[in-house]
């Protein structure tokens, strides 16, 4: 499965994806810096329609979002390990409490902590085909 999208159509794009998806909790988004995992991984909170702000988890390594699933409290956990420096920190983090929770996450730069991923993983992958529109590829196995 693939998209090629502009900014202009990151929310349909992004509804589409959520299709896609269903049943899969654990989403890794490959690809390189600036790549635009951030923004697609907003587009999806943005479908949602999530409480609070849907900032860059730059800092804090795990942001929290909730959302209301037809009266239900669903939670996505958006997941950046850009800065980690090793799998322990991870751990520390509490990364592993989030990816094995019941939960939805969104996780980038998946390669610094591979281990720690659930099996049934789904990998994806992004990468600019030019200045405006971007690729995304789900691979199945
Ligand atoms: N689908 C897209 N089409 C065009 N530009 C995009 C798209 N997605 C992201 N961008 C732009 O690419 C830049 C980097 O995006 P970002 O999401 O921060 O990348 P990453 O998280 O992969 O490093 C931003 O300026 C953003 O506006
Ligand atoms: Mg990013």
């Amino acid at each position: 499965m693939e998209w090629i999208f502009s900014l202009n159509e990151i929310q349909d794009t992004a509804l589409s994806f959520w299709e896609k998806i269903k049943g899969k909790r654990v989403v890794a988004f490959h690809g390189p810096v600036g790549a635009g995992k951030t923004t697609f991984i907003h587009a999806l909170c943005d479908v949602k329609k999530v409480k609070g702000t849907v900032g860059s988890p730059t800092f804090s390594l795990i942001n929290e979002y909730v959302f209301d699933d037809n009266g239900k409290e669903q939670k996505i956990y958006h997941i950046d390990l850009y800065r980690l420096k090793n799998e322990s920190e991870a751990f520390d983090a509490g990364i592993e409490d989030s990816l094995y929770s019941n939960h939805i996450c969104f996780l980038e730069w998946p390669e610094k902590a591979p281990s720690l991923f659930p099996e049934d993983t789904l990998h994806v992958f992004i990468e600019a085909v030019n200045a405006e529109r971007r690729r995304l590829i789900i691979k199945y196995k």
